[in-house]
This record gives structure tokens, sequence and C-alpha cells, in this order.
């Protein structure tokens, strides 16, 4: 590790534990995971974030506050200056033999982790503490590094980093799942005709908290070529899985001059990237995850960063489903959507491996799909992988305006407040094409929690927003 500069006079822990020498004169500033008190000396984990280990620190009882820092409670926030020492136990390098501790934050008696193992579900009612344990610190800590990754790739591959709205009249995905954000008097809105009177409302019509960038977008793309989007989506979906939240991170490429094949080629590149970034930036913490949550997980994310992502049409996919040797929950029907069930079995069972599902029944995907030769299919892909199921959706977009208009109809969406995304298609329309990486989808992917709501750092899903 690089020599962190930091503002408040404190070396990372992390940095000290790769140190090559002993050093004199540093302060360390952390909270005690534990706290020891021997015959004639105590000792302190100390943990500051910056790695899921712990510095020792060896309390002298000469320490002019030994009784008071000795009693500490797991928790006690300090700063120590000491000397960094070889140190005599086994199992760790150094050792911080301390010459000063400062009592930065004592802690009640009812500090509620212990030193065992608690569940992921009871971590989640103590969000407050909850990032303090081992494997949330890894989980964070790869999260942060991963959105830098994000960034970092785009960078390298030339696409230019645009912010979307995250108020918008247009519900991109045509799902119906937006959440109303309104000034409007909830117990008495204006009405005109019985109907509620949008017109008075802050935007002067009906608005609401975004599904997708994906639409404007598309209008950047059409302008710097390469773009993306990160950034918080909403959806009011009322499904309590371990894979939706109802505010997650989505990671949207829209590239023009770009066809399916093209998409798929960007989607493999970059979680390519985003899996290779963690295993080599994030190795201490994923060896955690490897040992604690999923086992296995190392081999599985050394298998992808070399293997090649398999491609089938829906139309293969259904055939594979239909001749599955065992039952499932939801009939497999040519023109229905596929279910997780089914996705997991392609993805797990048939391939082991990330697998690319495309051109998928036009009735099932969004009005902006563009239409295939066929005229049933569109040029849909979503991207599958073990465990998680569906990480990316994407697709080449409709670019030509008659065809667009007709399916708009179809899906009866009003053409008129859409205007501005159809006009892309009046003023030097191109071929274009882009997806959605689930930020945590990836997450879950990469760290092997089974829960969404284990990756974010405050979840939000149906009856839950309280921290
Ligand atoms: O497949 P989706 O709905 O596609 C779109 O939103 C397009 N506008 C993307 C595009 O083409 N620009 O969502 C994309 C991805 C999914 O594959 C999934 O990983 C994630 O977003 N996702 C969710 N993640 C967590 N909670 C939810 N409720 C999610 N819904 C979708
Ligand atoms: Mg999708």
């Amino acid at each position: 590790m690089t020599d962190v500069i930091t503002f408040t006079g404190r070396t990372p822990i992390k940095q000290l534990l790769a140190a090559v020498a002993p050093l004199t004169e540093l302060t360390v500033k952390g909270w005690a995971r534990t706290v020891r008190r021997g015959k004639d000396v105590a000792f302190i984990a100390l943990n500051d974030g910056s790695c899921c280990a712990t510095l020792q620190i060896v309390l002298d009882p000469k320490l002019p506050n030994y009784e008071e820092v000795s009693r500490l409670g797991t928790g006690a926030c300090v700063a120590v200056t000491g000397a960094l020492v070889a140190s005599p136990a086994a199992g760790q390098q150094w050792e911080l033999q301390a010459t000063l501790v400062a009592i930065l934050g004592t802690t009640d008696e009812d500090y509620p982790l212990q030193k065992k193992r608690h569940s992921f579900e009871f971590m989640r009612e103590i969000a407050h503490l909850r990032p303090r344990a081992n494997a949330f610190g890894a989980v964070f800590r790869i999260r942060s590094a991963l959105a830098f990754a994000v960034h970092q790739f785009f960078r390298e591959h030339g696409f230019m980093y645009v912010q979307t709205p995250i108020i918008t009249a247009s519900d991109c995905e045509g799902a119906g799942e937006m959440f109303r954000v309104t000034t409007l008097d909830a117990e008495q809105p204006p009405r005109v005709a019985g109907q509620i009177d949008y017109r008075r409302d802050f935007f002067a019509e009906r608005t609401g908290l975004t599904v997708s960038g994906q639409l404007e977008g598309e209008l950047f793309a059409t302008a710097f070529s390469d773009i993306y989007t990160f950034g918080p989506t909403f959806r009011a979906e009322n499904s309590n899985t371990s894979r939706h939240a109802a505010e997650f991170w989505m990671i949207e490429p829209e590239m023009a001059f770009a066809d399916l094949a093209a998409d798929c080629q960007l989607a493999e590149a970059f979680l390519r990237y985003l899996v290779t970034f963690a295993l080599n930036e994030c190795s201490e913490d994923l060896a955690f995850c490897n040992e604690r949550i999923e086992t296995g997980l190392l081999a599985k994310l050394e298998a992808l960063a070399q293997a090649t992502f398999e491609t089938i049409s829906y139309t293969e996919a259904v055939k594979l489903l239909e001749k599955a040797d065992r039952p499932f929950e939801f009939p497999v029907v040519w023109g229905r959507d596929l279910q997780s069930e089914h996705e997991r079995y392609l993805t797990e069972e048939v391939f082991n491996g990330p697998l690319f599902v495309t051109d998928y029944p036009q009735e099932i995907k969004a009005f902006y799909m563009r239409r295939n030769d066929d005229d049933r299919t569109v040029a849909a892909m979503d991207l599958l992988v073990p465990r998680v199921g569906e990480l990316i959706g994407g697709s080449q977009r409709e670019e030509r305006l008659d065809v667009l208009d007709e399916r708009m109809r179809t899906c009866g969406i009003d053409p008129a407040p859409l205007n501005w995304y159809r006009d892309i298609r009046r003023w030097g329309g191109c071929p274009h094409a882009g997806f959605g990486l689930g930020f945590e989808r990836l997450l879950m992917y990469v760290t092997g929690m089974e829960n969404i709501r284990d990756v974010i750092p405050f979840p939000r899903t149906p009856g839950n927003a309280r921290f």
C-alpha cells in the first residue's frame, strides 16, 4: 500500500500492518474490538476500518491512565501514540507499544456486538454498528473499490460520465413502478373532473423518482458517442425478494453506432474488468468473503476473469428449459418472461458460468428495444450469472421512428411527453445500444452475499426505510 496522507494526523492501520521496518512516534485512531487485561499488561485489538485486520496495542501499567484505558469496553474509541515494534505473538508481525492513549469515546455496558458471529439479519437491526462487523467491513470496502473501478473502466475506454435526473416525468421501463414525487396535499389534492390535477403540482405534471437514466443517456450518446451513467434508481415494485431493492444503483452505458453484438462485447469486457479489479485490489476482503460468506468464491471469480461468456437466444433457452429433467414452479412457455428459477437453472446447471440470453419476444420487453426482422423478437440481451441470475439487462435501441411509434401505440404509451426522446430519431438518429448493470447484483456476485440488503449500506425495501 502506498502511504496514505490523512488530514487528521493518524496513520491508517492497513498501512502499518504492511510496514517493512519498525517505526517510532506514530498515532493510530480507531475502535476497540476487544480489550484484554492481564497481570501487568493489557491489550487492545484496534480497528479503524482501513482493513479487516486489527492492530494489537500493548498497554504498559506505567501509562498515566492505564487503569481507565485497560478497563475500556468493546467499541470504545481511542487515539494511540507509540512505536511499531515486531510482535512476539504468533499470527501478527507488528504491534504498537503505546506511550500515550487518549480516550475519545467510551462505550455503554450494553454494546450489542459480541465477539461471536451474529446473523446478517440481526446486524440489519443495528445499522449504526453494522459497518463495524468484519463481514460488512469487507463488503463495503469492496463496494467502494468497485464504484471507483466503474469510473476507471469507462475513463480508460473513452466514455463520458453523464448525470441523469433523479426526478423525472418518464417511466422508462413502462412497468408503472415509479415512486411519486409531489408537493400536492395528499389529503386534499386539487381535482378536475374527479382526477387529480397535476398541472397544479410542483413540476406542473406527474413526476416520480427515476427507474432508469437510459432515455436521457440515449440523448447524450447521440452527441458524445460513448457515455455512461452511474446513479441511484428507484422501483416501487412490491417484490420482497432477496434480489430486489426499492433503491439501488445502476450503471448504464450507451454507445452510438453500436448493435447488440457490440453491446454484449462491452458488457463482457466490463464485468471481466470489475472482477479482475476486485481480485487485484480487494484480495484481503475477498479472502474473508471466500472463507465466511461463499465457499469457492475466489475460484469462481478467477474462473470468470478467464471465461468465455456463452450466448444463446431466448428461443434456444426455452428449448433447453423444456428439456430440463426437473419441474419448475412456473411453466416454460415461449412468449413468457423467464423466471429467476429458469435463469438460475440455465446459468448454474446447464452452462455453469456467465450466459447471455438474447432476442426475447417483443411483448415481454420494454418499448425502446429494436425489433428484429422476424417481427416477433427484439434485439435484447440479459446477462445471467450463477447465484444472482440477471446481472445485466440491455438492448439495441429502436432507431426507426415509425417502428418506435407503432410500438409505443401498442404499449399504450402516450408519445407526446416523450417527444424529446422520439426526436433523437428525427435529427441525425443512428443505431445505438446500451445496458444497465445493477451495482448491488454485482456486489452480491463478487462478495457471495445472498441477500441484496447485505450489500447496501442503508437498504430500502418494502416496509423498511428506518436507518
Ligand atoms: O433490466 P432492467 O430493468 O433494465 C433497465 O433498467 C434498462 N433501462 C437498462 C438499459 O438498457 N440501460 O435493469 C437493469 C439491471 C438488472 O439487470 C438488475 O441487475 C438491476 O438493474 N435491477 C435491480 N437491482 C436491484 N433491485 C431491483 N429492484 C432491480 N431491478 C433491476
Ligand atoms: Mg431486466
